[in-house]
Parts: structure tokens; C-alpha cells; sequence
């Protein structure tokens, strides 16, 4: 099984986790986009009657393609699960994620959902946190100083995303730095806080004690494998 067949399989599979009636965060990339093609699947053949909040803009324009009806956020109190991908997880399911520049609204949806499962491929399972460089959204303004503050409190590089010879600016207009920790993020948790301290920062791409279940795919085909005392387990 080559790897794009192996996340289009893990993306449907964690379709199953969704059943009718429920209010769903849509996860942005491309393995999680598979779940969301399925569950437009059941919406036409199976009568599967769900709203969705997506957490990017490509998101929204494919969930509207594949016909899931989507609501604000703001407008319900919470959701019942979102699905996402990650671009790393460790042994204790803490997440490094933005690799697709989403990380803002995909923190925002996840908090307000009673349970997350994650999507990806074995590549993404790691031991310690950090060989993936970790996305920081910032602000702008004086993006420089922000870069600098964050490259003195980790002691590491840390370069501004460039897409087409500029900034990448993500869905909220601001810009994402990357942190080269190195696989060295053995207290996601305390990293976490001290990076949210700089005033330019944003949001920082850990996600830390939110995912409850990671659908993953490997050479071998499908398992899923559940957090203990997890929000599913
Ligand atoms: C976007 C993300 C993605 O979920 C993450 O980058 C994984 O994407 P893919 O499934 O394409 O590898 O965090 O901000």
C-alpha cells in the first residue's frame, strides 16, 4: 500500500467515528480531507445527518463541494468531535500540528469539541516531539522581534514560512513562524506556556492533552489506537 492509498484509507476509517446527529470539527490536510469527502459520501447514499465547522478556508470550499451543511462555531456551545490531522504525535498523544498553516482555527475547534481523533501515517509517530519543525502563528507586526524572542527562548532557528517568495499569510492574516527544536520537546506542556508568554505570538502548533484517538495508517494497513483515560477509551 503506497502512502496516499494508506491516508485515504485511514480517512475514511475515522469516518466511523461520526454518527448521525452530530456536530463535527472538519480538520484541515491531506489525509483528513479524505474523511471529509466520506462523510459527504454518507450524506448522499447513507442519509447521515450531521453539520460540520471546518478549520480552514480549503476545508470549508471542500466541505461545501461534498454537500456537509456547515454552521459558526460561535453559534453552538460545543462540538461532539473533531478530526484532524497531525504532523507529529508522541507516546502520550500530544500533537505538533500546522504544518498546513491551520493551526489557529484547528485549536479553536478542537478545544470546543468533546473529543478528537487524529488522522495520519506512521511517519508521524515519534518518540520525542520536534524533528517536525514547530508552526507558530504570528502577528505581523514586528514579526522580526517575535522570531528573535522565539529563537532565544527555544535556542534554536527560527524562519518565517515563504510561499511565492513572500510570507505565507494564513486564513486570520497573520504569518508562521518555524521552530527547528530538533526532536528535543519532552515537555510539550511547559513549552507551550512559555511560548504563548511573547505578546507577538498568536498560537503555537502543540497540542497538548486533546487528542483522544489517532487512526493510523502504516504498511501493514489500519489501527486505531486509543489515549488511556482518553475522552473515547
Ligand atoms: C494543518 C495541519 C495538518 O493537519 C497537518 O499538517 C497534517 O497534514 P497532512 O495530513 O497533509 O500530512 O495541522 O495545519
Amino acid at each position: 500500500m503506497d502512502i496516499d492509498d494508506a491516508k485515504r484509507i485511514a480517512g475514511i476509517e475515522a469516518a466511523n467515528f461520526v454518527l448521525s446527529g452530530m456536530k463535527v470539527g472538519l480538520g484541515t490536510g491531506s489525509t483528513v480531507k479524505h474523511t471529509v469527502v466520506e462523510l459527504g459520501r454518507r450524506i448522499k447514499d447513507e442519509g447521515l445527518e450531521i453539520v460540520g465547522v471546518p478549520t480552514s478556508l480549503a476545508t470549508e470550499r471542500l466541505a461545501m463541494e461534498v454537500g456537509i451543511p456547515l454552521i459558526e462555531l460561535s453559534d453552538v456551545d460545543s462540538l461532539d468531535i473533531v478530526i484532524d490531522g497531525a504532523d507529529e504525535y508522541d507516546s502520550n498523544f500530544q500533537l505538533i500540528k500546522g504544518g498546513g498553516a491551520a493551526l489557529l482555527r484547528e485549536k479553536i475547534v478542537a478545544q470546543q469539541s468533546s473529543a478528537m481523533v487524529v488522522v495520519a501515517d506512521d511517519r508521524k509517530q515519534v518518540d520525542v516531539l520536534g524533528a517536525f519543525p514547530l508552526p507558530i502563528e504570528v502577528t505581523p507586526f514586528a514579526y522580526m522581534t517575535t522570531v528573535r524572542s522565539l529563537s532565544h527562548l527555544m535556542n534554536c532557528d527560527v524562519s518565517i514560512r515563504i510561499e511565492e517568495d513572500k510570507p505565507l499569510v494564513t486564513d486570520n492574516g497573520n504569518y508562521i513562524a518555524d521552530a527547528q527544536t530538533g526532536p528535543s520537546i519532552s515537555n510539550p506542556v511547559d513549552l507551550e506556556n512559555e511560548i504563548l508568554q511573547i505578546a507577538g505570538v498568536v498560537q503555537v502548533g502543540l497540542f497538548n492533552n486533546m487528542c483522544d484517538a489517532v487512526v493510523l495508517a502504516g504498511q501493514n494497513g489500519i489501527s486505531t489506537h486509543f489515549r488511556s483515560n482518553g475522552r473515547l477509551s
